[in-house]
């Protein structure tokens, strides 16, 4: 069964819950045409990237909104951040319109300009995002938060994003989880107590983590699990939570990205969060 069921949005049905029921079972949510315009001196940010290509992506943190990874004149680097600040109400609003139950419950965290080919760059298999995985955040653990993240298309020529995603979470948990290593609250002290970790990490991280590891690392799964290709054009937003449902980027530049957190207990069905997954799976609480 592939699960995650890739929604195109048509119409506005803000109120009636539909919208969160499918996100929180499990798809990706398109919405083919709102609006996102670019000022004249703003499209030269999708004619050439703006990045020090030091990192894979510029991105902007924090209530400050500082500018990471950038690259050009001081006048197009304060562009370049107006853009994603702008980015980042839109996301914002797209959330409280088509989302209203999220409202004031979710946290927008990083919002980030993705110029480069996705398999430009040859990465390590961790880093590796045309592998499919589940989003995990190494030295931010995320514990009772869900990872929400809104996509924007904004390539001027034509050329789609380019995704795989796979099955259901339960189903990839069920033969991953026999496969791997304890979770040790010591440890998770320690690397906390060293600073590697911005707080402590939870089982659940921990468990996150290792799942995002030993799926990239299995060439088996990836070739023969069930997938989907999913295509999205330029001009289009696409909405998921990228810790529930299993994807890879396969191709495509140009692209913006929000990052938002939600915790488990605002949901409307927590107990389709991965947390409770993994936790019914286990048969036990998570520590
Ligand atoms: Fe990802």
């Amino acid at each position: 069964m592939i699960s995650p069921i890739v929604t195109v949005f048509a119409d506005a049905h803000p109120s009636d819950g539909s919208l969160v029921e499918a996100l929180e079972g499990g798809a990706v949510l398109v919405f083919p045409d709102l609006d996102f315009p670019f000022s004249d001196f703003e499209t030269r940010f999708v004619e050439r990237p703006f990045a020090d290509g030091k990192a894979k992506n510029v991105n902007i943190r924090g209530e400050a909104a500082e500018l990471r990874g950038a690259a050009g004149t001081e006048e197009e680097k304060e562009a370049l951040r107006q853009l994603l600040i702008r980015y980042r109400r839109f996301s914002g609003e797209l959330v409280e319109r088509y989302l209203p139950a999220y409202a004031g419950k979710l946290s927008l965290a990083g919002t980030s300009y993705r110029p480069f080919e996705v398999d430009q760059r040859k990465l390590s298999w961790r880093r590796d995002d045309t592998r499919l995985h589940v989003d995990a955040f190494p030295s931010n653990p995320i514990g009772e938060k869900r990872i929400l993240r809104i996509f924007r298309n904004i390539n001027p020529s034509g050329q789609p994003r380019l995704w795989r995603v796979g099955e259901d979470f339960g189903s990839m948990a069920e033969k991953f989880l026999p496969k791997l290593p304890g979770y040790s609250p010591l440890s998770a002290r320690l690397l906390a107590g060293l600073r590697i970790t911005k707080s402590r990490r939870s089982e659940y991280d921990h468990l996150m983590l290792h799942l995002h590891d030993a799926l990239k690392q299995d060439l088996d799964y990836q070739a023969s699990a069930p997938q989907a290709d999913v295509r999205f054009e330029p001009g289009q937003t696409w909405v998921t939570f990228s810790d529930l449902v299993m994807h890879g980027a396969m191709g495509g530049r140009y692209m913006l990205e929000q990052t938002a957190y939600l915790p488990v207990a605002a949901q409307a069905r927590p107990e389709t969060s991965p947390q409770r997954i993994l936790a019914q799976k286990l048969g036990r609480p998570l520590r």
